[in-house]
């Protein structure tokens, strides 16, 4: 049995990670389980062992057998139950219930079926395996809400993923993915935009439930890719883009019958390091997914070669400063974690942010 006080212990250690508990988080893409496979993956330092059962059902263990914490990984998956390669006790895939210990003489006692590898809920969306991840030591609650899931229009579209990893503290992932002032610098391309078309912009947000939303808006006129889409359609194009935690930006473009929509989740692996996965459906019948995979490659880079190098400056812990206006979504989020922690702590409602819609102005 474990201490309370050691669970406590874990508990605040992991919290002092700054990471969000009781959230969804992709942890593999659903195409990486297949078979009798069993894959590896790390979501907010808890090492994870993922595999599929042989229904279909995808499932999530703490990859450590509760006998003497050997990696699960190393064991055997026979279908639906996965079986240590060190003593050999069995766990039920999906429940992470003990069903045998081969050791146990017809003398013994022991209730097998009492004893529980870790375990987490499951679910497959848009391509990923997601997994729910509940505070170490704490129970489930009874009500989960589902895995979050991509928006789309139409019945037929094209669908990609594509991912790339930070060298980051999830703080500062999710602020550089939210950030718009850095577009003119990172994501200059000829294809894209020019630094030299930096104008000042002013757009509306509002308080939704968890985050903020850029409101519904024509796009900046200096990306070529929207002036595309209106000549098209001949309609106007409206841009919608929500944050909401813990690590979600949504991006809806629609034009006429024409739309894009895409979604990029920042997930915690480690202290210092963390995933984007970028995920994008449309029905623009003139944009192949290998064009774009191509556009989105190059994007990504750019903001991975630049957390990079953010990461060599804050090995020294230099002091930081969040300017207005092109910092306040950067402040809302801290704004917005902090209260859900405290919410949380005290049991009261969560204190939003933002009091209603606000307009911030900034260069870009
Ligand atoms: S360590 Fe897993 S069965 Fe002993
Ligand atoms: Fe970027």
């Amino acid at each position: 049995m474990r201490m309370d006080a050691e669970v406590a212990q874990e508990a605040a250690a992991q919290a002092d990670a700054g990471f969000l508990w009781d959230f969804w988080y992709p942890a593999v893409r659903s195409t990486e389980i297949s078979g009798q496979k069993l894959v590896t993956a790390m979501l907010l330092e808890v090492p994870l062992v993922l595999g599929r059962t042989s229904e279909g059902k995808a499932f999530a263990m703490r990859d450590s057998c509760p006998h003497r914490g050997i990696p699960l990984s190393y064991g055997r998956l026979d279908g639906k139950v996965v079986e240590c390669c060190y003593h050999g006790w069995r766990f039920d895939a999906c429940s992470g219930q003990c069903v045998e210990i081969p050791s146990l003489s017809s003398q013994d006692k022991l209730k097998v079926e009492r004893i529980f590898a870790g375990h987490y809920p499951c679910e497959e969306r848009d391509g990923y395996v997601w997994v729910y991840m509940n505070a170490p030591g704490s129970k489930l609650p009874e009500m989960i809400p589902g895995a979050p899931g991509l928006t789309v229009f139409s019945d037929k579209y094209k669908i990609t993923h594509l991912s790339c990893e930070l060298p980051s503290h999830i703080d500062h992932g999710i602020i550089g993915l939210m950030d718009p002032a850095h577009g003119p610098f990172v994501h200059q391309s000829w294809f894209w935009r020019k630094r030299g078309s930096i104008h000042e912009k002013a757009k509306q947000f509002e308080p939704i439930p968890n985050g903020f939303r850029m409101s519904p808006h024509s796009p900046s006129t200096n990306s070529a890719p929207y002036q595309l889409l209106k000549k098209i359609t001949r309609e106007p194009v409206t841009t919608t883009i929500d944050f909401v935690l813990p690590n979600i930006r949504t991006e809806e473009d629609r034009s006429g019958k024409l739309w894009f929509s895409s979604r990029a989740t920042v997930t915690p692996v480690q202290r210092d390091l963390c995933r984007i996965d970028f995920v994008a459906a449309w029905n623009l019948f003139f944009l192949p997914v290998s064009i774009f995979r191509i556009f989105g490659d190059i994007f990504l880079r750019q903001d991975q070669e630049t957390m990079i190098r953010q990461a060599e400056g804050l090995k020294h812990n230099p002091r930081l400063m969040l300017i207005d206006d092109a910092d306040r979504p950067a402040k809302w989020y801290f704004a917005l974690k902090a209260n859900l922690i405290e919410s949380r702590r005290t049991g009261a409602a969560m204190v939003h942010p933002m009091d209603g819609p606000v307009t911030l102005r900034w260069r870009s």
